[in-house]
């Protein structure tokens, strides 16, 4: 059961890759359970891919929940973890702690936060009350305005001395995982190598203990807003256009329903 933080644990003792991808409603978390990926994420880029947002600020606690608990519903196997959004857990710990409470009643096993140093005094109260928490590190989204852009992270020297830091620091914290977004690969795997625990990259290389991308990314949903670091595995955009015009001109020419 990838459900049981262990087995990542465990999977990182013995090289073994783990896989997660995003998803925002049943069906595709369905769909994921079964295709085998250890873990889906309910990633606040739900407010990108599902509701037509330029980033992840708008979205609230109360749609992060909503999707949490329609993902869950899907699942009986994968690892379930939701993203705390931009201004519900910055505040306090005591403010992280009732949004990561929220989450975790609507089926999330596990909870991600952006932020390095910052959060550590959070992740160490979270982790210290039932709250098992992924710190999510490198190109945080939730920080675009500060960043003035999605830029590539851990570039110079001092940022990636920087990195090294806090995730270290986030696992002594009691994180049970870090991910890493959009950072050189080479640091990723010298964090991998140091913390002890399991390690996530998106845009981070191949030397991180999992991968995880974003579903539309994936599938091809939105392809002119992927970035550049993701794979596409269908062409999702295409084929759904090609059996809703087919079904539009059927209906038009009285091909269906028949009879
Ligand atoms: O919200 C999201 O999809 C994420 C991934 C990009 C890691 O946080
Ligand atoms: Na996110």
């Amino acid at each position: 059961m990838s459900k049981n933080l262990a087995v990542w644990e465990k999977a990182k003792r013995e090289g073994r890759k783990m896989t997660m991808i995003t998803a925002y409603d049943y069906p595709f978390a369905r769909l994921a359970d079964a295709a085998g990926v250890d873990a889906v994420l309910v990633g606040d880029s739900l407010g990108m891919m599902v509701a037509g947002e330029a980033d992840t600020l708008p979205v609230s606690l109360e749609q992060m929940e909503y999707h949490t608990r329609i993902v869950a519903k899907g699942i009986t196997r994968a690892l379930v973890m939701a993203d705390l959004p931009f201004g519900s857990f910055e505040e306090s710990p005591a403010q992280a702690f009732r949004a990561s409470a929220r989450l975790l009643k609507a089926g999330a096993d596990i909870v991600k936060l952006e932020g390095g140093a910052p959060m550590v005094e959070t992740v160490s109260f979270l982790s210290q009350r039932a709250i098992p928490v992924c710190a999510h590190i490198g190109l945080t989204p939730q920080h675009v305005r500060q960043l003035g852009g999605f830029k590539r992270q851990g570039k110079t020297a001092d940022a990636a001395a920087r990195l090294i830091e806090d995730a270290l620091a986030l696992a002594e914290a009691g994180a049970r995982m870090v991910l890493m977004e959009a950072i050189p690969s080479e640091l990723a795997t010298e964090i991998t190598k140091r913390v002890p625990v399991p390690t996530i990259g998106i845009g981070a290389g191949n030397g991180t203990d999992g991968q995880v991308l974003v579903l539309h990314d994936v599938l091809g949903l939105n392809p002119d807003k992927a970035p550049g670091f993701a794979k596409r595995y269908l062409d999702g955009a295409d084929l759904v256009q090609t059996a809703l015009s087919q079904y539009a001109e059927e209906v038009r020419g009285s091909i269906f329903p028949q009879g």
